[in-house]
């Protein structure tokens, strides 16, 4: 269905979304609403949930991949379960569709590889939804520290147990955007980890204090969990020249700049702009189908970030309590 020169130009792009849960219905209604664009239909096996969808957004319900891709697409997002990321991918790669797949790229990094390979052979558009790229106050953290001598990065992504375990922890669920804010904040690679994991409640690791050394020598810390009531995302970044502080859920940045030697420095906020992260990838996405230039996030960036992921956790057995003390204790 691929045709570079027409689509997008001549003619809307036909896209279409496989997995319509929390993360997939946000996709189809951003979609629904892009100007150039035609969303023909969404697919999930949860017929209810899919008609639902459908209906809300004025395109067709289908079952599944198959079905969703007789209907004639140019691209589709993935926003099914995780470990489904490589046969849907492949499924679409295997039709000339392009790809948007949500975070983690897939289940491993072998797979991650797979769709890689495969989109590589087809031509195809292959992006992966490290959507905290497209936050705002990122942004402004990025620009803040384009020319700067990068020190040490410290991210904090903590909140309350998700409604739905997944068969995932925090490692793979939550560390991994941030393991991929460090890649991209730093333009270099991980090198090392120092992972300190603990299950205090769920199966798999529920809390989770990562430590990294890029190859350009940055020292960067993760801190990461399922055990605190509210939700927060804070970012901060020491270069020499400055200190600069994001929250990415209030969307304000701050810098601390011109330190002096009696200790006193200035201070900024920085204009921050106010896009929806997830329409801004979904541009960059269509961007990159229309022109076939490289995607904004590379299949190759993100099964680095997964790779770091899966090395936290192979290289540190998950502590434990001997005895598991159980839920934890709610109060009345
Ligand atoms: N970028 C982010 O910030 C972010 C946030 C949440 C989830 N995600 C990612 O999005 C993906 C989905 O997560 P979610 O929280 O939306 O899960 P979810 O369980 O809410 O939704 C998954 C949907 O996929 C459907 N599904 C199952 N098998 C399918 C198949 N074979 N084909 C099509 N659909 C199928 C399910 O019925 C369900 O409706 C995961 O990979 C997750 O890591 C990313």
């Amino acid at each position: 269905m691929s045709d570079q020169t027409a689509i997008g130009v001549e003619r809307p792009l036909r896209v279409g979304v496989a997995g319509v849960g929390v993360m997939g219905s946000n996709h189809a209604r951003v979609f629904a609403g892009l100007p150039g664009t035609e969303l023909v239909g969404i697919a999930d096996p949860d017929g209810k949930q899919a008609e639902f969808v459908a209906n809300t957004l004025g395109c067709t319900a289908v079952g599944d991949i198959d079905a969703l891709l007789s209907l004639g697409l140019d691209a589709v997002t993935i926003a099914a379960p995780t470990h489904l990321h490589r046969d849907v991918a492949l499924a679409c790669i295997a039709r000339g569709v392009h790809v948007m797949v949500e975070k983690p790229i897939a289940s491993t990094v072998d797979e991650g590889h797979e769709i890689i390979t495969a989109a590589k052979r087809a031509g195809v558009t292959l992006m992966v939804g490290h959507v905290e790229r497209f936050n705002p106050a990122v942004e402004a953290i990025k620009d803040a520290i384009r020319d700067e001598d990068i020190l040490s990065i410290g991210i904090t992504r903590v909140g309350p147990f998700p409604p739905r375990m997944s068969n995932v922890g925090v490692v793979i669920d939550l560390a991994v955007h941030d393991i991929d804010l460090i890649r991209w904040f730093t333009d270099s690679d991980i090198v090392e980890v120092q992972p300190q994991l603990s299950s205090a409640v769920a199966e798999r690791e529920d809390i989770a204090l990562l430590q990294f050394r890029t190859a350009s020598g940055v020292l960067a810390h993760i801190n990461t969990n399922w055990l605190t009531p509210f939700k927060a995302r804070n970012v901060t970044v020491a270069t020499r020249g400055k200190y600069v502080m994001g929250d990415l859920l209030t969307r304000q940045v701050t810098e601390c700049f011109g330190f002096q030697p009696d200790g006193s420095y200035s201070m900024r906020h920085l204009s921050v702009g106010h896009a929806e992260p997830l329409r801004s990838e979904l541009l960059a996405f269509l961007r990159a189908v229309r022109t076939g230039a490289a995607p904004a996030v590379t299949g190759e960036e993100g099964v680095a970030s997964l790779e770091i992921a899966a090395r936290c956790l192979a290289s540190r057995p998950i502590a434990a309590p001997a005895v598991r003390k159980g839920p934890r204790a709610v109060a009345g």
